[in-house]
């Protein structure tokens, strides 16, 4: 990686061609930052080109859904072969089998799964089946607690990065929120209408939210909660299915009645999935005169599933171990460069997912501690990538199964000058004493 000052200029020019075509010249609000998006051209393993040449150290990898980087090998392969076979059929598929009987095999609490094309979609068919299995309406999700981008299941109630503009109030009526980790605060909102309450949607960790891990004790109440109420219990597996080979449910201990998949299990393409236990999932089968429809053109497409057969294939015990021991390596590696540099952050990690945290006052345990506007945040954020190292601009990183302990060294020196420069503005600005 060349620390030289990168020229960006054709990025600049097509974020202008682009915004006379798509609002704001993005078509994902998450993906946006200031003053234009950088434009890929191209990946190759841990890195990324943009269309002026630039590389970058990829810790974004798509929101954590490259697992394995850019451009495998082995999912290029397979990927290649399934291309010349045709891309998509009405049909089921032997490769809709071999990824279902892996998801199986990982998650015990999975006996019966659906395709979708999407995380959201897999959050919608849960609910959906939630819903059909209880005859009942409400949601409660975690406040902070990011399921897609479906709107029965905002990441806060109310307002959140772009409002809940555009919900319908009666929508905004079928969802109770609690607090993440706070046992007492879920039992309040179920004993006043667990009697009503569908399903209660949670994320192992909360990504989105600022990479904070579920307490056992948490997710113990929240399985008691759910079977006294005969609410559903839903766990979000679309990011932490990364973090152990039987998803991060096994860590804490809790068998949900239903979990949501997606990113990693499809190789690169889009793709989600919701399974669960029989007596729930086999509402969907169409054999049943009362069955609940699901459909979608592009559900379980051969060319996802296969991508996601050999992405599972690829990310055994071993794989997972090393891509959570880099993104601890990483978490410190970061958080003794702020402490150095006298920069005020912090950051929270689970395996090799890490967030960098910026202006939030000190540790960040709730997502209520959390400032993911932060503008220092957006000003490191910009630094980062001029210096060549790619993540989220809301602070989320995450390693991939392609990525070394040298990776690791390059990504924190680039983060190293990228404070430097903070630092220097700073104290020009007469900000930081040290
Ligand atoms: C926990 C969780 N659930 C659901 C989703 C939605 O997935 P998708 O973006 O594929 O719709 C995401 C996306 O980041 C997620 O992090």
């Amino acid at each position: 990686l060349d620390p030289k000052v990168r020229i960006t200029s054709q990025s600049e020019a097509l974020a202008h061609r682009l915004r006379d075509l798509l609002p704001g010249g993005d078509t994902r609000s998450a993906t946006f930052y200031e003053p234009y998006p950088i434009a890929m051209a191209r990946g190759e393993g841990e890195r990324v080109i943009d269309v002026d040449g630039n590389e970058y150290l990829d810790f974004w990898n798509n929101f954590t859904a490259l697992v394995h980087g850019h451009c495998h090998p082995d999912i290029v392969r397979a990927l290649g072969t399934q291309l010349s076979f045709g891309t998509v059929f009405p049909s089921p598929s032997v490769a809709q089998a071999e990824l279902a009987e892996r998801i199986k095999e990982r998650l015990k609490s999975v006996e019966l799964i659906r395709f979708t094309n999407s995380g959201s979609e897999a959050v919608m068919l849960a609910v959906r089946a939630a819903r059909a299995f209880t005859g009942r309406d409400l949601l409660v999700k975690a406040d902070g607690g990011y399921h897609g981008c479906w709107e029965q299941v905002p990441m806060t109630q109310g307002q959140g990065i772009g409002g809940q503009r555009g919900t319908p109030s009666a929508v905004n009526d079928l969802l109770r929120v609690c607090t993440y980790n706070d046992g007492p605060s879920l039992r309040a909102v179920m004993e006043e209408v667990g009697e009503q309450v569908a399903a209660v949607l949670l994320e192992p960790v909360m990504v989105g939210g600022g990479v904070l891990a579920g307490d056992p004790t948490f997710f113990k109440t929240a399985r008691e909660l759910c079977d006294s109420y005969g609410a559903l219990l839903i766990l979000d597996e679309v990011v932490t299915l990364r973090l152990d080979a039987h998803g991060y449910q096994s860590v804490l201990g809790v068998e949900p009645d239903l979990t949501t998949l997606g990113k990693l299990i499809g190789g690169g393409l889009p793709v989600g999935a919701a399974g669960g236990r029989a007596r729930i999932m086999e509402q969907f089968d169409p054999r049943r005169a009362d069955f609940v429809g699901h459909s979608g053109t592009f559900n379980g497409n051969p060319l996802t599933t296969v991508g996601g057969r050999v992405s599972l294939d690829l990310l055994d015990d071993e794989a997972i171990a090393r891509i959570n021991a880099l993104g601890e390596a990483l978490a410190s590696r970061l958080a003794g460069s702020m402490a150095d540099s006298g920069v005020e952050g912090t950051i929270t990690n689970c395996g090799s997912l890490v967030q960098l945290h910026l202006q939030t006052g000190g540790q960040v345990r709730a997502y209520a501690d959390t400032n993911m506007g932060s503008d220092l945040l957006r000003r490191i954020h910009r630094a980062s990538i001029e210096e060549g190292f790619l993540f989220a601009s809301r602070g989320l990183m995450c390693t991939s199964t392609v990525m070394d302990d040298e990776t690791i060294d390059q990504a924190c020196e680039a983060f190293d000058r990228a404070l430097a420069r903070m630092e220097s503005v700073a104290l020009a600005a007469g900000r930081v004493g040290r």
